[in-house]
């Protein structure tokens, strides 16, 4: 066990005897982020980004820093707008109408939101895994086959094939699956949807996975497959995952950020900000607090 993993296990023994950790000192009001936003050469940059929909402000202002070959953790209560954050990477937004999104997010030198940005090739370079699976109305080996497919990745069906395979057996489905290919993905139960969701984002070999709570629908060992993946990818990846589970972003991520109604009220190195958390908001969260 990590030792934030520890903390969180008995939160309260560690966090309110105060012994080698510093309380909290940041009040409730104050909304400005504390912690650094910022890493060297990040793999996405986000500047003052802000999300409406219709009147609703649901992100504020938010500067904030993905790093190459790390984990990124979004936690935050119901509605504080994680989701939202997650589907600006790759303009999942510009399908909700009445959705507007301002500020940068730079990837590669380039501007995400500029209205020149091709968004097919950029959902490629940013696959995403929603909460709810979603596969698509095809054969488990087509699920898995039509991106690399469509994107030219392979050169014959040996390749693809080959492509298919791997990816199954990275998500963990590949034992289950692998004597019925040729039917359909929907036919699978809710957790295997969800990894061969999982395999057809991998499949394209994306710079960035953007996961929207991707174990919610899980068993304790299918999420087991699901995080050893995670970091495994992460050598060659970059990764942000939106998760309620405090243990999951303990294991799993490198850095986290704590968003609240819309603010991004900390960032930092996941064990330091479990352990001690800068603002007040935070150590009530990752306390159990409220949520
Ligand atoms: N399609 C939409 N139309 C209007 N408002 C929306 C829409 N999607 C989200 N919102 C609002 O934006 C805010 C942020 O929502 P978001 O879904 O990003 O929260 P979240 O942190 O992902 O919550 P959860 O943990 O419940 O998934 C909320 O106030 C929500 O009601
Ligand atoms: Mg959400």
């Amino acid at each position: 066990m990590y030792e934030s993993e520890a903390k969180l296990a008995e939160p309260n023994a560690t966090m309110r005897s105060g012994v080698g950790n510093v309380r909290a000192t940041v009040p409730r009001e104050h909304r400005q982020t504390v912690g650094n936003t910022r890493v060297d050469n990040p793999r996405i940059r986000c500047n003052k980004l802000n999300v409406y929909y219709g009147d609703t402000h649901a992100i504020h202002d938010i500067n904030l820093d993905v790093g190459n070959n790390e984990i990124l953790a979004l936690i935050g209560p119901s509605g504080c707008g994680k989701t939202t954050f997650l589907r600006c990477m790759n303009r999942m937004n510009d399908t909700i109408p009445g959705c507007r999104v301002e500020g940068e997010i730079i990837v590669d030198k380039q501007n995400v939101n500029s209205p020149e940005v091709d968004v097919v090739p950029l959902r490629a370079r940013m696959g995403m895994v929603f909460q709810k699976p979603n596969p698509f109305p095809k054969s488990i080996y087509e699920n898995v086959a039509f991106g690399p497919r469509i994107h030219g990745l392979t050169a014959n069906k040996a390749e693809l094939d080959e492509v298919v395979e791997t990816s199954l057996v990275k998500a963990g489905l590949w034992d289950e699956v692998k004597e019925r290919l040729d039917q359909p993905g929907t036919g699978l139960s809710g957790g295997q949807q969800q990894r061969l969701c999982i395999a057809r984002a991998i499949a394209v070999q994306p710079e960035v996975i953007l996961m929207d709570e991707p174990c919610s629908a899980l068993d304790p060992i299918a999420t087991a497959v699901i995080e050893n993946l995670m970091v495994e990818l992460r050598q060659n990846f970059t990764i942000c995952i939106v998760t309620h589970s405090m243990q999951q972003a303990a294991r799993v991520s490198n850095r986290t950020a704590f968003f609240h109604l819309g603010d991004l009220i900390e960032v930092g190195e996941t064990n330091e900000l479990f352990i001690r958390p800068g603002h007040q908001l935070t150590e009530d969260y990752i306390t159990g607090r409220f949520g």
